[in-house]
Parts: structure tokens; C-alpha cells; sequence
């Protein structure tokens, strides 16, 4: 079976709407993992929008499946991630004005950076996995500079219409063999909902999928009504006259 890392970003998003303590992103993964999660994935990123550094240090000590730690090439991020030691390290570009990461890393054109952060997370003996596209250049030089694994972005497939569908996991396909081929793991993630994973999962060679938006929007949704009645149930207990 291929692994499920849930990524739970969106909770801590939704708490630093209210810069509080809830809803917390460790409970959210003890949640996660008792519906059978495989794994926890959180992207810390440099302007720390939603995951803290407190979150992934109490995930450190309560995940015991599998933590995924994204985070880009910044010293300071590869700093904290060998002293955390998250099980897996997923490079990702990161830009500060992008709602999600747009695209994968171009290890290609940052060959020098990616090659020294994979070195430092790999010296601490964290998995490295690196986010790129379904290209054969971009897994070779994944290879080159000492990746275990790569993460392709399916963001393009999960946009796709028509006829472009077919074309684009004929990439995600033709790319996981080649990687395969070369000794890495494949995992896959970004855009991936209820509607169109079938086909990745049926992609051989495919070890793990990061999914994240769906799986907060559906819990919001399928949440949403226990919660609304809940609070009903604390309102009429506490109302003086509930019967006038
Ligand atoms: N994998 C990586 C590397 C990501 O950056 C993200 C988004 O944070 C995901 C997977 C999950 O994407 P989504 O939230 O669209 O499921």
C-alpha cells in the first residue's frame, strides 16, 4: 500500500488567523493518525505563516509514524531541521508571496544549495526527499546531489482538463519509472483530492502521497455540523429560563 502523509499546514493556518492556541496542528495529527494516517507532513516555512517552531518540536516527540518536514534551502531552516531531526526533509522553493509552492525546485539551477542542505540533513540521518516536477533532468540531478527520494508536484495534473489529464500522468508516469530506474523513492504530492488520486495510485513505483487542502476541507465540512450542535448543547444548558 502506498503511504498517506497528511499535511496539516491548514490547521495552524487557521490559528494563526486568530494568532491563539487552537485548533492545534499536534492534536490535529493524533487525529490524523488514528484515521490511519502514515505520516505527519508540515512545511516550515521562513516567514513562519502557519507552522511554528514549537509545532514541529512537540510533532518530534508525539509523531511516531512518520514526520516530513518541508522546508526550503534557507541555513536557518536546515539549522532548525538537523537539530528537530524530522525522519524525512522534503526541499521545496519557497517564495514569500505565493499562496502554496508554486511549481517544483529547480535542482538544476540551484544545484550548489540543494547538494549542501541535502548533505547536512542526510549527515543528521534524515531522509531526503526533494519536490520537482516530472521531468527527467530535474531527477537526474536530484540523484546527483545525494537525494533518497523525490516528491513529484502533481499541482499541474490536478489543474489539468480534457485531454491534458492523459498527458500529464503519462509525465508523472514516465517519470517514476526513470527515478525508480535511478534507485530513488517516488512520493507525490500537491493539488491531490478524493477525485483525483485513483489514477496516481495506480501509478507503479509510487511509495508515498502528501495530501493536505483536501483532506482539511473535507474534515472542516464533515466537522462542521457535530460542532455547530455541540455548542447548542452548551448554549441550553446554561440558559436561565429554557423553557420560556
Ligand atoms: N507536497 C508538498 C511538497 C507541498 O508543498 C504541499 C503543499 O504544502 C503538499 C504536498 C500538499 O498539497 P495540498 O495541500 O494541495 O494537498
Amino acid at each position: 500500500m502506498i503511504r498517506l502523509g497528511v499535511n496539516i499546514d491548514h490547521v495552524a493556518t487557521v490559528r494563526q488567523a486568530r494568532r491563539t492556541y487552537e485548533p492545534d496542528p499536534v492534536a490535529a495529527a493524533v487525529l490524523a493518525t488514528l484515521g490511519g494516517a502514515d505520516g505527519i507532513t508540515v512545511h516550515l516555512r521562513e516567514d513562519r505563516r502557519h507552522i511554528q517552531d514549537r509545532d514541529v518540536e512537540l510533532l518530534r516527540q508525539t509523531v511516531n509514524t512518520r514526520l516530513n518536514l518541508e522546508l526550503s534551502v534557507a541555513d536557518e531552516i536546515v539549522t532548525f531541521a538537523v537539530r528537530v531531526k524530522p525522519d524525512e526533509a522534503t526541499l521545496v522553493p519557497e517564495k514569500r508571496q505565493e499562496l502554496t509552492t508554486e511549481g517544483g525546485l529547480d535542482v538544476a539551477a540551484n544545484a550548489d544549495a540543494v547538494r549542501a542542505a541535502t548533505g547536512r540533513l542526510k549527515a543528521a540521518g534524515i531522509v531526503v526527499s526533494l519536490f520537482i516536477d516530472a521531468d527527467i533532468e530535474q531527477v537526474d540531478m536530484a540523484k546527483a546531489v545525494g537525494a533518497d527520494a523525490i516528491e513529484f508536484h502533481t499541482g499541474t495534473y490536478a489543474d489539468a482538463k480534457g485531454a491534458d489529464v492523459a498527458e500529464e500522468l503519462a509525465k508523472l508516469r514516465t517519470a517514476t519509472a526513470h527515478a525508480v530506474q535511478r534507485g530513488l523513492h517516488v512520493h507525490m504530492g500537491h493539488g491531490l483530492n478524493y477525485h483525483n488520486v485513483p489514477p496516481v495510485v495506480r501509478i507503479p513505483g509510487v511509495e508515498e502521497l502528501n495530501i493536505g487542502h483536501a483532506v482539511v476541507s473535507r474534515a472542516v465540512l464533515v466537522g462542521l455540523e457535530r460542532a455547530v450542535r455541540d455548542m447548542k448543547q452548551v448554549m441550553s444548558e446554561h440558559f436561565p429560563n429554557p423553557k420560556k
